[in-house]
This record gives C-alpha cells, structure tokens and sequence, in this order.
C-alpha cells in the first residue's frame, strides 16, 4: 500500500514537470523570483493535464502577494511585452501568451455577502486561497518556484477525487455554494462534461442553496447550459439540474414538461424525458449547440397546449407554433442573442414536426418541395433533428420511421437538383406581371405571383422561365386583365 503511494507520488512528480514544458512557466518563475514571492499554476490547467483534455486555452496563477505586479514583471520578460489587463477591483491581471489567456491573482481569502457575488478580499497563503476554491479537483497547484517546479500541492486530495471522478467541495459545501452560487451549476456541467459523479453532500447542498442560482447573473447561466449542452451525453447534466431543483429557475419551460397525466385510461408521455432523449440522441449528429438547443426545446410548446379530448384522447394542438414563440422569450429572458441563431432554433422547433407527417406517409415529390422550400438552408439541420427525435422503443416503428427519412434525405437532393426550390426566387417577378398588363402596384400581382410558387411546388409547372411566363399569361386572363400592347 505504502509503496503504491509512494510509486504513484514519484508517478504524479514525472507528470508535473511535463505539464510545464511551455517556456512562460519559466519565465513566470523567473519573474516571481524577481519579485521574491512565491508562484504556482492553479485550477482548470492542472486538472486537464491529468485527464489529458487538450490544449489549455487558459492559465490561471496564483502568486503570494501580488497577481497585479507579477503579471507586469511577466509582461516585462516576455519577449513582445504583452500588454497587461488590469482588473483592480478583484485584485487579478491577464495577458496574452499565444493565443492563452493567462490570468494572475494574488492569494486571497475571501468571504462573500448574502445578496450578492461580489467578495469581500483579504490576501491569504496559497491554502487560505485552496480553500475558496470551487471543487478539489480544482484546488490543485503545481509550484513554479525553481527549485521545487513541478511539485504538486494537493491538500484535499483532488488526484484522488480525479481517480474516482467525483466533485467535492474543499470547504462545507453550504459555504462554499452560498460564498458562489454559480459553482452550483459549475458541479454539475462539470458532472455532464467529464462524466463525473457529484458526492452525497455536496449534491445535497446544491438541493439545499438551489434558489440562490437567482443571484446569478444570465449570461454566467448561459455559459454553463451550454457546456451542458455541448457535453458528449447532455441528458447527465439537465438530470442533475432537474434533480436539484435548479432547473425551475433556470429553464422553467423545460420543468413545465416534466409528468405524464392520466385521464380515463388515457397516458401521453413524458415530454421532459423525451426531450432529453432527444438531446442525447442529436448530440452523437452534430456539435451545433444551436441545434442542440433546438432539440432540448423542440416540445416546450407541448407544456401549455396540453389539452385532452375524450375522443382523441391527448392532445398538444399547434404547439410548434407556441414553441417556436416561445424560444423568443427563453432567449430575452436568459438575455441570450436575438439575433439570426434565435431564429434558426425558432424556425427549427415550428418545423420539428413537418417531417414527421412525411414519415408516416408516403413520400411525395410535391411534400419533399414544399418542405424544402419551408425550410430553405435549415433543411439539413431539420431532418437531423427529426430523426432524432424518433424516441419510439417500439423496433417497427423506429425502424419505418427512419427507412421514411432515408426516402426524404434521397427525395430533398434530387428535387432540389432538379427543381432549385431550397432558397426559391420565383423566376417571374412582380415588375414581370406589372410590365405585361400594364398595371401599377396592385393585389393581382401578389395572386398571379402565388399561383406560379404553387404550381412549382405542387409540380404542375418546372421552375423555369418559360413555363412560368406561360402560367402568368393563363393566370392574368383568368382575372380578366388585358396583355399590354
Ligand atoms: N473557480 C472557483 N469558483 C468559480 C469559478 C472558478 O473556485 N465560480 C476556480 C477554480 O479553481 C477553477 C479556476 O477558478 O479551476 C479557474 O476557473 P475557470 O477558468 O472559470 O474554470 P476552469 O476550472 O478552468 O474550467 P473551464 O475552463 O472548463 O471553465
């Protein structure tokens, strides 16, 4: 046992010094050095090293006594002198090393007020700042003084907990939620991203603080959903955050769909469930978080159309239509962009059903246009969504379903070869209709102008000139206009 210990303490020393091959680590030592005080390389950069999680694109240090001065005397030894970014209210620095974004603290004990984020900053020793760390496996230090660079200062045990894959909390987890109720969330992203469980109490104390996340401000929210979101399997995650009760705060829609109601015998299904599903399923299709997105809130719709009909049974009549009004309001609110990707999801979750109905049907050109032109360059994204939106456990079903699709995807690229419908341009425009009956701005024009969308769509006419020119000269008698001489 001893020996293990041993050996794997010699095992963690050899790692180390690896993790700080990069040139700045010495020059950081250097500069510390320069200004006698102690440095060590802190938090996300060490515990990714472990797990071998890619290139860092962050850095954070921690020195004993002034973050501030410290990065000054790095920006100095660094061959371009970067320029330093002084934040003097929380007492921190960052510059920029290629393309890394390298922050310094001093350290700090820390103790935060009720009603707010804000701390309240005494400087302290690299435990005392250990300690108002989030989690253990991210209180862990390696030292960059030269003659111990490499040693690991681990006091809470975090290899450990990295080994087991569990977050824990250094301190009281109470306090050190209540000090920073976004380390809430941090857990369980962090739970969701690493595959990591979170330990009893401090799962119980997310529970506990859950309705302190209101002091968080939206955009932080936002990050953390969309780790979650951008994590391999997102269910592990909106799981946790519905288990805790933080999910009524942060996307109360999504708790709204939670349950199954029965009446007269009648069940509909889960839809939170479901929806996660969904997400699971969409995750292994694409990296598009605003995809992801559209999935995770694909049925919101579903929560306030919910009616039952004794002779339906369940129903969630136009529930795309209030869903898709929806992502309008979840956005604003979680002051998220209203801008061309709100609109994507929205337009994604209006449509999330009009492949469906292809599916269960025979697959007509005349659909597979309409549906092309509806969707235009979302077309692609839709049927991802679609088909990951076949939840249905029953093997026929899952198999008819996606058979359908496959028809669909074959049927959306030979129509679009043929018929160019995606970002359709009618080939006859108003000033065409205007300029051959001799008329001024007028509803005719509009009717002619549908007529000809229609029959391309319907596939009674080609999308082409002629044909089309044909078809507003037959339409325009019909309404008894008179061919320009
Ligand atoms: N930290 C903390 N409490 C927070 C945020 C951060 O204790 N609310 C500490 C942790 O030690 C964390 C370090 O600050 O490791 C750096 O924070 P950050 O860069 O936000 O996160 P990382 O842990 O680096 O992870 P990621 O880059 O994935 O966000």
């Amino acid at each position: 046992m001893l020996n293990t210990y041993v050996n794997s303490i010699f095992l963690i020393q050899m790692n180390y010094k690896a993790a700080l091959n990069s040139p700045i680590f010495s020059i950081i030592s250097k500069s510390a050095k320069a200004l006698n005080v102690d440095a060590y390389v802190i938090g996300g950069f060490v515990r990714d090293f472990i797990l071998k999680r890619g290139t860092a694109k962050d850095i954070d240090i921690v020195a004993i006594g002034s973050g501030i001065e410290l990065a000054k005397e790095v920006a100095k030894n660094l061959p371009n002198s970067p320029k330093v970014q002084v934040f003097k209210t929380y007492g921190t620095a960052m510059l920029r090393y290629n393309d890394i974004e390298i922050e310094f603290v001093g350290a700090r004990r820390e103790s935060y007020t009720e009603d707010s984020r804000n701390p309240k900053v005494e400087s302290g020793t690299l435990t005392d700042d250990q300690n108002r760390r989030d989690f253990t496996i991210n209180a862990l230090a390696l030292n960059l003084d030269n003659t111990r660079f490499g040693d690991l200062l681990d006091p809470f045990n975090g290899i450990e907990d990295l080994e087991k894959g569990v977050l824990v909390t250094p301190l009281d987890p109470d306090i050190t939620f209540s000090d920073d109720p976004l380390r809430m969330l941090r857990a369980i992203r962090f739970a969701s991203q690493l595959n990591f469980y979170i330990d009893k109490t401090t799962l119980a104390a997310i529970t506990k603080n859950s309705s302190r996340i209101k002091i968080i401000t939206n955009e932080r929210i936002v990050t953390e959903i969309n780790k979650i979101l951008s994590s391999s399997k997102p269910s592990l995650g909106f799981l946790l955050l519905e288990e805790t009760g933080l999910l009524q705060y942060i996307l109360p829609e999504l708790s709204a769909l939670k349950g199954i109601d029965e009446i007269e015998g009648q069940k509909h299904k889960d839809n939170f469930y479901h929806s996660l599903e969904v997400v699971d399923n969409i995750a292994k299709h694409t990296d598009n978080v605003w995809l992801r997105w559209a999935a995770l809130l694909h049925d919101i719709g579903k929560a306030p159309t919910k009616k039952f009909n004794k002779k339906i049974g369940w129903t969630f009549h136009a529930h795309e239509f209030e869903g898709s009004k929806m992502v309008y309001h979840l956005f604003k609110r979680l002051k998220m962009p209203l801008n061309d990707k709100m609109k994507y999801v929205q337009k994604l979750v209006l449509m999330s059903s009009r492949p469906i109905v292809l599916a269960n049907d025979i697959v007509t050109d005349s659909a597979v246009r309409r549906l092309v032109f509806d969707a235009g360059d979302y077309v692609d994204d839709l049927m991802t969504l679609c088909e990951a939106d076949i939840t249905t456990k029953n093997p026929k079903k899952f198999s008819k379903y996606h058979n359908n699709f496959k028809i669909v995807r074959e049927k959306i690229i030979e129509v679009e070869a043929r018929d160019q419908v995606r970002n359709f341009q009618p080939p006859i425009t108003g000033e065409d209709i205007m300029k051959l009956f001799n008329l001024k701005p007028s509803r005719e024009i509009g009717v002619i102008k549908d007529k000809i969308k229609e029959a391309i769509l319907e596939g009674e006419i080609s999308n082409n000139y002629d044909e089309a020119y044909q078809l507003m000269i037959n339409e325009g008698k019909k309404l008894g206009l008179k061919l320009n001489s």
